[in-house]
């Protein structure tokens, strides 16, 4: 028996990443940029055994259908080829973060996974090694093997495409991200589905991927220099071009909501009466507020004006992965 428990927490993108070049290997269309939150995690023991005859997956204790639990053995096959290992494996997850609700479960859930199974079969991976091997459950996860700010490179290859650090001198401490969570509900069309509709017919595509390598270079920039402002608009903009493709795809779609649409034009007016603060949304109606700390307070209150107190959750920037435990026995 061999067993490796996890915690990953989740990432919100500055910089969104939408859209794959290889469906298989997820490798992207485009870079992105991310911060690693404290609010939102997940937990995952896996543990091979020589007396199982197929995988188990339990999610919050629940033991999945079919379907949830092919997508982790097919995970668990790429562990498992890599170890040179042919045992099947119970796995138990907690998400500390609502699933498919645009939280980003995938990325915390799938970081967790892989680092679970690749601590359970001693593979000893370096961050980059982890990250690629994060990607393959879910893009976003990749991002999640590091604390504070990462990008994913995205490469040519599964050699090349996996998330590093950005140096930052703890710019990231001085940050708040506020959830405004409209709705905890599954999503009717996951990011993987979403971003396929809109690469495939999205009139506006080839216009989202023109401007990525700008917006990041500012992100970058804003970054390093500790600019706030500069941080936040692009921020919001990456968000904005990234939801316009969905409304030209073919059939097209939208994750806003009429709450959505309330929260972005509370932050304008926010905004617009001095404090800085920038939204950012994914594949879900939720809306997250990137505030500075000393200003996290004001834009809380003036958001608990419209929404009720459990709608709003309130994140700092978080820790790398952990490996909490392995065994041999
Ligand atoms: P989200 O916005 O929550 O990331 P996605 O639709 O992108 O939503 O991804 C949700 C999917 O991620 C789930 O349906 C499941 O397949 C996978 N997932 C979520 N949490 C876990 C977990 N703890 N372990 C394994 N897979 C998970
Ligand atoms: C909008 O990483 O969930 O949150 O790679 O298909 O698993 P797959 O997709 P996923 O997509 C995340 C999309 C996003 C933007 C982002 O996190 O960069």
């Amino acid at each position: 028996m061999f067993s490796g428990k996890a915690r990953a927490y989740t990432n919100i993108a500055l910089i969104k990443y939408w859209g794959k070049e290889n469906q298989e290997l997820i490798i992207p269309m485009n870079n992105s940029l991310s911060l690693t939150l404290d609010a939102f995690y997940t937990e995952t023991t896996v543990i091979f055994s020589e007396e199982l005859t197929e995988d188990r997956f339990y999610l919050d204790n629940q033991l999945q259908d079919p379907k949830a639990t092919l997508n982790v053995s097919r995970f668990l096959d790429l562990v498992r080829q890599k170890a040179d290992c042919s045992l099947y494996a119970t796995v138990k997850s907690q998400n500390f973060v609502p699933t498919a609700a645009g939280l980003a479960s995938s990325a915390s859930g799938l970081a967790a996974l892989a680092g679970a199974a690749s601590a359970a079969l001693n593979l000893a991976l370096s961050p980059a090694e982890l990250s690629r091997l994060a990607r393959r459950g879910s893009g976003s996860a990749c991002r999640s093997i590091y604390g504070g700010f990462a990008e994913w490179q995205k490469g040519t290859s599964d050699e090349t495409s996996y998330a590093v650090e950005v140096p930052s001198n703890g710019f990231e401490d001085e940050l708040s991200m506020l959830f405004v969570v409209v709705n905890d509900a599954q999503k009717d069309i996951s990011s993987r589905d979403g971003m396929q509709r809109t690469v495939e017919t999205s009139a506006f595509y080839d216009g989202w991927l023109q401007t990525v390598p700008q917006d990041l270079q500012k992100a970058k920039q804003a970054i390093a220099e500790r600019n706030f402002a500069a941080l936040g608009e692009v921020t919001e903009a990456s968000a904005l071009k990234m939801h316009g493709t969905t409304l030209a795809a073919n059939p097209p779609f939208t994750y806003w909501s009429a709450e959505s649409m309330l929260a972005m034009n509370l932050v304008r007016q926010i905004r617009t009466a001095g404090i800085p603060c920038y939204f950012t949304m994914d594949a879900g109606p939720n809306v997250k507020i990137l505030v500075e700390r000393k200003n996290e307070a004001m834009v809380q209150a003036a958001l608990a004006e419209h929404f009720a107190p459990q709608q709003l959750i309130l994140a700092h920037a978080g820790p790398k992965i952990e490996i909490l435990s392995k065994e041999d026995a």
